[in-house]
């Protein structure tokens, strides 16, 4: 087996490794390799996309869902949520929003709620698709037939996102009800990318019964699956879930995971997400500078936003909030950041 450096700079280079070099690297991983993978990542994003950094209106639509994920705040069993969901004119008024600040790109995300079937979400996107037609929609709703997905496409959905959670069939059963299996969320993003989607997927790190090897399997299953985005970010427990004693994922580890996947996937896009943002107040800015190259800010109308609780404490009203893109482009913009006024495809579905 080759020397830890020799591995760092494998992925730097050939932007792979084997099962064995990615079990050495993050086993053994020092401050000095840690630093040379992130500083190579941020190296390799400052290529692709430069200093700018892309944002996407996220508008959390609904919290009603029919999935009982143990991890979910906002899962069918927690009786203890305040369910909302916005009406059409709502979620059209986001967009309003968003797009005066500058936002080309909306991302409808939501619980499985049975009140927006096919028809319904079609209609809303084709509805913003009309309205906004410089802008680029994502819809992040779950699991679906094919051919719904098809019809989203059609409607005018071009970007999906749908984290697989965990690459390893024996850890999702952990993580969800039997009547939830690993298959389908595999099929459905089989299904997604086959139909032309830029594909988002991603994993919880640190989720109960996570190993070393299951997040090894998530970077395998990234380097096979080619997704145009990965989103991931901490676990953070979440009250009246059957897991809202264990311990939070760290936020260490999800840079260092960050910079990994910047390597072995250069062109990918990806989010500093809201859960790392939560699990320490400089995570977003954190998130950039290991290789990160999108921020969602918070579209959705302040009232709703505490509710879209999918873990606790998360953040809401600070520079995540659209409302606040100005103070987070000048914040940015000390690290040498522009906020990107562009739908920010992914390289290969360059407009
Ligand atoms: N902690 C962190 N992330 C979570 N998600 C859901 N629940 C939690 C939690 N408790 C993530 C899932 C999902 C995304 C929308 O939010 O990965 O795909």
């Amino acid at each position: 087996m080759s020397d830890l450096r020799e591995i760092a700079e494998k992925l730097i280079v050939e932007h792979t490794l084997s099962r064995e070099e990615w079990q050495r690297l993050l086993e053994h991983r020092d401050r000095e390799i840690t630093e040379r993978i992130r500083s190579a990542a941020r190296r390799e994003t400052d290529r692709i996309f430069g200093r700018q950094v892309f944002v996407r209106g996220l508008i959390e639509f609904t919290n009603i869902c029919k999935k009982d994920c143990y991890y979910c705040g906002i899962r069918k069993s927690n009786s203890c949520v305040e369910r909302y969901r916005l009406t059409e004119e709502e979620i059209l008024s986001c967009c309003k929003d968003g797009y005066e600040a500058g936002l080309r790109t909306f991302v409808l995300q939501g619980g499985e709620d049975g009140y927006f079937t096919e028809e319904r979400i079609c209609s809303l996107v084709s509805e913003i698709h009309t309205k906004y037609q410089d802008c680029a929609i994502t819809l992040s709703v779950g699991e679906w037939k094919r051919e719904s997905y098809e019809r989203f496409f059609s409607a005018g959905a071009e970007r999906f996102l749908l984290r697989q959670e965990t690459a390893n069939a024996e850890h999702y059963g952990k993580l969800h009800p039997a009547n939830q299996p690993y298959e389908t969320r595999m099929e459905c993003l089989r299904n997604l990318k086959d139909i032309g989607y830029q594909t988002g997927c991603g994993f919880l790190v640190g989720s109960p019964y996570q190993t070393t090897d299951c997040i090894i399997e998530d970077l395998l299953f990234l380097e096979r699956f080619r997704p145009q985005m990965v989103g991931i970010g901490p676990f953070l427990p979440a009250k009246n879930t059957p897991f809202e004693a264990k311990k939070a994922g760290s936020s260490e580890l999800t840079l260092f995971l960050l910079s990994a996947i910047r390597l072995s996937l250069p062109e990918v896009l990806l989010p500093a997400t809201t859960a790392l943002g939560t699990a320490r107040s400089d995570g977003r800015l954190q998130g950039l500078l290991h290789g990160a190259n999108v921020i969602m800010p918070n579209l959705s109308p302040t009232r709703v936003r505490d509710k879209y609780a999918l873990y606790d404490n998360k953040v809401h009203s600070g520079n995540e909030a659209a409302e606040h893109l100005e103070a987070l482009r000048k914040e940015l913009e000390k690290e040498e950041f522009t906020v990107a006024i562009s739908r920010g495809d992914s390289p290969g579905f360059a407009k």
